[in-house]
């Protein structure tokens, strides 16, 4: 592949996990996050795949910081043909109680950051006239979910941006596609439990589900790392649902 891939949220649960698969594939990868102990922790697994690894300390919201992680990722890596933006945060409260602060902190977070993210990351791609652009939006989107308004509104802006700069950006070699992820096993969905949020805890969502399981970060991966092949090429624009049935459309 000898590709460079940006994965943001890199550090942790879904992130992670499509850090070694796009290491796997070959690609060297500079992860985005602000936890920087278990950055590094991902970044040896890289290299233990033989990969180059570079960890930069960003919050995805910063445009400046953001900008001089790009550069740093040239200047060490190479120009970037990969950005999954992962990067995210979860947050609960009824709608008639919600706040313009919170309302603003999951959409500068989950929306405005993914925007940020790919501006600066695309030039690359623009240049190279190649370009794999994934965004982890949320089957949450898909459905409507109570006690979220403001992530749900944050994921649905991810999918309309996904399905805009896929028409923009396609007769750049670039394509852009977003997956929804259905109740993953990472530390997001743990808090959430252990925060009351899914009634009935994971394993009575397992139970509702059509496959009897939740999902694993290893599955978006998969799926990730086939959006972000050569072979996935003629896709673009789409919602690659992975979520065990939860959501079918
Ligand atoms: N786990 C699920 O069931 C689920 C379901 C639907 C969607 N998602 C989405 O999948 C993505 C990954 O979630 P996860 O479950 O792996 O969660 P996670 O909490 O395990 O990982 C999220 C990572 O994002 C990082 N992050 C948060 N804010 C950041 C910021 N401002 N800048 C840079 N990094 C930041 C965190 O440090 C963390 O490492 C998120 O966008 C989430 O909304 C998850």
């Amino acid at each position: 592949m000898n590709k460079i891939a940006v994965v943001t949220g890199g550090a942790s649960g879904i992130g992670a996990a499509i850090c070694r698969y796009l290491a796997r594939d070959g690609a060297d990868i500079a992860i985005w996050d602000l936890n920087e102990e278990a950055m590094a922790s991902v970044a040896e697994e890289v290299r233990a795949l033989g990969r180059k690894a570079l960890c930069c300390r960003v919050d995805v919201s910063d445009r400046a910081v953001v900008t001089a992680a790009a550069n740093e990722v040239r200047k060490e890596l190479g120009p970037v043909s990969i950005l999954v933006n992962s990067a995210g945060i979860h947050a609960t409260g009824p709608f008639m109680e919600m706040t313009d602060e919170a309302w603003d902190r999951v959409m500068t977070i989950n929306l405005k950051g993914t925007f940020i993210c790919t501006q600066v990351v695309a030039a690359d791609m623009i240049a190279a006239n190649w370009g794999r652009i994934i965004n982890i939006s949320s089957s949450s989107t898909q459905t409507g979910s109570p006690g979220m308004a403001h992530y749900v509104a944050s994921k649905g802006g991810v999918i309309g941006f996904t399905k805009a700069l896929a028409v923009e950006l396609g007769g750049n070699g670039i394509t852009v596609n977003n997956v929804p992820p259905g109740s993953v096993d990472t530390p997001m969905l743990r808090a959430l439990e252990a925060k009351g949020g899914l009634p009935g805890g994971v394993d009575a969502i397992a139970a509702r589900n059509p496959v009897k399981r939740i999902g694993q970060p290893n599955d978006m991966a998969a799926a990730v790392a086939f959006l972000a092949s050569e072979d996935a090429g003629y896709i673009t624009g789409h919602t690659l649902s992975v979520n065990g049935g939860r959501y079918m459309s």
